[in-house]
């Protein structure tokens, strides 16, 4: 189902930018980085210079452009081009891949016809970018892709990586425009982002045990494991970025690699989320796809 090993990309959003994370992944094998130019109060790229630099050649590194400082999000070609070149200059050293940060705040309040053009003129200055080595590669990442699926994307600059949710928490509307904008844009990889909805503390996670989505005997994973893996595969994709500034939940996360997800529970849990009746309600939907898939185990699932 997955071309390569799912592989587990560092997030640093909401993270304190600590070097000890930095380390422990790299002795874990973590070699993936993702930040954005407003994380850290505007600071992720400097920070990751101060206390990291001599690190930051070991990592494959990406960024995100879109929001700015006393401004907000702006699709604007110049604005997105200077923080191309501020990323470069503050990290000291090109990221492997720019992403275009949520493109959908700023494509409201026009035909489709001008927000495509909106859109695609944000993506030449990404390729463009790359084109003159400013980074690798390119990319979008869209919180709610809704908007860029009411958009002809086919005839624009395609992205080599495509960012989404992946998990348990995104709903069926998400995970349906997903889907859209990856069959008419094509990029060449996806990953998935927020496999917890930004939180481990959420009820809803001591509520739900995704266990059940995993192959073989279950015995020493954790529920924590399970929703990370999974996220790999609602939606499929390659890769998912995750915050974490605990070494030790960094390990865990990386043992998760390693599980195999049982691919008929994922079906059939996607097949009863699209059941009509139980679009909407987001918590009640993981409950009730679950236990209309069959994969309830008895009570185990929902404690
Ligand atoms: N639009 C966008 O482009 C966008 C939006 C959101 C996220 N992202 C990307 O996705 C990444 C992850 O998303 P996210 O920050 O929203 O949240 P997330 O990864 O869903 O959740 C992060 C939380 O999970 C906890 N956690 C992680 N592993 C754990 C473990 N093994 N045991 C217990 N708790 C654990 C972390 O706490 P501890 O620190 O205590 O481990 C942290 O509070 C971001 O860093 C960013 O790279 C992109």
């Amino acid at each position: 189902m997955h071309g390569a090993d799912p592989r587990l990309v560092l997030g640093l959003h909401r993270s304190g930018h600590r070097r000890d994370i930095l380390t422990a992944a790299l002795d874990l094998g973590v070699h993936d980085l993702d930040t954005a130019a407003p994380y850290h109060g505007h600071r992720s790229h400097q920070t990751l210079a101060q206390c990291a630099g001599d690190l930051l050649p070991k990592f494959s590194i990406s960024t995100k452009v879109g929001y700015f400082p006393g401004i907000g999000h702006s699709l604007d070609p110049v604005r997105l081009r200077r923080g191309v070149e501020l990323a470069v200059q503050d990290l000291g050293r090109e990221p492997d891949l720019v992403f275009l940060h949520n493109p959908e705040q700023s494509l409201t309040g026009g035909s489709p016809g001008r927000l495509a053009d909106r859109l695609a003129a944000a993506c030449d200055v990404l390729e463009a970018a790359a084109e003159q080595g400013l980074c690798r590669t390119w990319g979008v990442s869209s919180w709610d892709p809704r908007p860029l699926a009411a958009i002809d994307l086919s005839g624009l600059p395609r992205p080599e990586t495509l960012m989404v949710r992946a998990g348990l928490l995104v709903g069926v509307e998400i995970l349906d425009a997903t889907q859209a904008v990856r069959k008419s844009w094509k990029p060449t990889t996806a990953w998935g982002m927020s496999p917890f909805g930004g939180s481990t503390a959420r009820l809803v996670w001591e509520m739900f045990d995704a266990r059940p989505f995993l192959q073989g005997p279950r015995d020493g994973h954790t529920r924590t494991q399970a929703a990370f893996r999974i996220a790999f595969r609602v939606p499929v994709v390659d890769a998912v970025a995750v915050t974490t500034d605990n070494p030790v939940h960094l390990r865990e996360l990386t043992e998760a690699l390693h599980f195999n997800v049982d691919e008929q529970s994922a079906d059939r849990y996607l097949r009863h989320l699209r059941q009509p009746q139980r679009q909407g309600c987001r918590s009640f939907t993981i409950r009730a796809a679950s236990r209309r898939a069959g994969i309830s185990r008895g009570s185990s699932w929902y404690a």
